[in-house]
């Protein structure tokens, strides 16, 4: 049975040993994702958390994007479900879920991007009737 809610303080270590099945190829930053995880906390509710027999088994980070001039819209941010649970549900759950929230915000439209080589993302998303709308580069500089 999956129970989804609002990130809860007592979902912090789960959250942070989830976090770990990201693919990601650089390390783990502890500092960083502790304060990341305060700072997106603090931020009202936009942070929901799967769990499983108490244990977080996914999350789904939200967030309302204003760029000036434009239709504001909501950014589902990251989407994670543990690497043992994916293809159960949970992902399905999450959006499901995201998209209630947002809708309850008064939110009307749902954005995300995801790296090209995430092909099984792309149908995922794809099949939960998102659409491809726009192809971009990130460019980036590191102020030192
Ligand atoms: C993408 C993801 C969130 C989907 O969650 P999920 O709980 O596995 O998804 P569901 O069980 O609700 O739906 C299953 C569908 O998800 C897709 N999928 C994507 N990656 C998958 C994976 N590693 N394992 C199983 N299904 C996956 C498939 O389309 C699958 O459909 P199928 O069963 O017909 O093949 C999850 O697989 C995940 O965390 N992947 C790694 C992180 C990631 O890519 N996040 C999105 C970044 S944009």
């Amino acid at each position: 049975m999956i129970e989804i809610s609002f990130y809860r303080e007592e979902d912090r270590p789960g959250l942070e040993e989830l976090y770990r099945h990201w693919d990601r190829d650089r390390d783990f930053d502890r500092t960083l994702f502790r304060e990341t995880l305060d700072e997106i906390s603090r931020d009202g509710g936009a942070l929901l958390v799967a769990r499983r027999d108490g244990a977080c088994v996914g999350y789904a980070h939200l967030a309302r994007v204003v760029h000036l001039g434009l239709e504001p819209y909501w950014e589902v941010m990251q989407l994670l479900v543990s690497d043992e649970c994916r293809g159960e549900g949970i992902g399905s759950a999450l959006m499901g879920e995201a998209e209630r929230v947002i809708r309850e915000r008064g939110g009307r439209v749902v954005k995300l991007s995801s790296q090209l080589h995430r092909s099984r993302a792309h149908v995922f998303y794809e099949e939960r009737g998102y659409t491809l709308y726009k192809l971009s580069k990130f460019y980036q500089k590191r102020l030192d």
